[in-house]
């Protein structure tokens, strides 16, 4: 007996594995906060998801009850804090979003978020690796640097790290470079694309115009879009006077990794995101974790890309990211080894 599906062809068959969509529930946890709303608003608009789960310490199914009204099919349900809310919201999902947290003010590093910000994520992510351990977690609660490797040892302590399926969400990064570079050239941005290495703070974002349709951005005009891409953050903090930093184009930036990690799951090839990952390109450094290329497949990461081909001056922007990644990835590894 053939299946319908055997008999196919190959571009039959792609075609069929991506239309045949699957059920995807997607759980925001923090979905109540500044990027947690707009966040959740965007995944219920998002076709693919099938079941959005909003959890927070408070007013989650306020805001799960004003998006369930929205005309999309997928069902949206909002949980208070309890262990049986988390074990609720998080049990089936593919995907768990987490923006939790408190943002920066003026003057502040992402660093400086890591003391309230740690033991915030840590939590979480034991909820998760108890009741999603398969799931592809995607953290967006600064510092990203250090959350990650946090969330990897919490899964590790629970004997369910998978390496392929956590990523921090650097996709902000690339999604302002295409933009900032846009402006300079008047262009559409859709056609920038700009790949973003390294983490998601500062100097350890690491853009390489070298490999992008601009690489003549030389000189003066480099240095201020290089800077500009590695602190545009800053921008939206000074700019909000002590409200938060990026909530929307984070959110958006977001909904964006949370839609590829979707498509890939649902059999589409050639997804490819820039993200945090463990990564082997720079573990003879000492760098667990390390955001590149990445290749999205239905198991979360299916290949990790090499850097490429870099010039001296981004060669020296690596150094200087190498030498701060190192110091975030250990604070993170080291937190939760004494706060267990
Ligand atoms: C940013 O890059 C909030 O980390 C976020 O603005």
């Amino acid at each position: 007996m053939f299946s319908a599906r055997s008999i196919l062809n190959t571009a039959q068959r792609r075609a069929f594995s991506v239309s045949a969509q699957q059920n995807f529930k997607v759980t925001v946890l923090g979905a109540a906060g500044g990027i947690g709303q707009p966040l959740s608003l965007l995944m219920k608009t998002n076709k693919l998801v099938t079941d959005l789960a909003l959890y927070d310490i408070r007013g989650a199914p306020g805001v799960a009850a004003d998006i369930s009204h929205i005309n999309t099919k997928s069902s949206v349900n909002g949980y208070a804090p309890s262990p049986e809310g988390l074990k609720s919201a998080l049990s089936g999902a593919e995907v768990v979003l987490i923006p939790a947290g408190v943002p920066r003010k003026p003057g502040m590093s992402r660093d400086d978020l890591f003391n309230t910000n740690a033991s915030i994520v840590r939590d979480l992510a034991k909820a998760a690796a108890d009741f999603a351990p398969k799931a592809k977690i995607l953290i967006i609660s600064n510092p990203v640097n250090s959350t990650v490797p946090i969330t990897a040892e919490v899964f590790k302590s629970k004997g369910v790290y998978d390496p392929k399926r956590l990523f921090g969400v650097t996709t902000l990064d690339i999604v302002r470079a295409s933009r900032f570079i846009s402006e300079i050239k008047s262009t559409d941005p859709a056609n920038e694309a700009v790949t973003v290495i390294g983490g998601h703070s500062g100097v350890t974002i690491v853009p390489l115009l070298s490999q992008s349709n601009h690489s003549e951005i030389s000189g003066e005009a480099r240095d201020k879009l290089v800077n500009r891409i590695q602190f545009g953050g800053d921008e939206v903090v000074q700019a909000k006077e002590g409200a938060g930093s990026a909530t929307l184009s984070m959110a958006y930036a977001g909904a964006r990794m949370a839609d590829s990690i979707l498509r890939a799951a649902n059999g589409e090839k050639n997804v490819v995101e820039c993200t945090f990952v463990e990564s082997p390109l720079y573990k003879d450094q000492g760098i667990d974790f390390f955001s590149s290329k990445v290749t999205l497949g239905p198991e979360g990461v299916a290949k990790i890309h090499e850097v490429g081909k870099v010039n001296e001056y981004e060669q020296g922007l690596l150094d200087a990211c190498i030498a701060d990644l190192a110091k975030n990835i250990t604070k993170g590894q080291k937190f939760v080894k004494e706060n267990p």
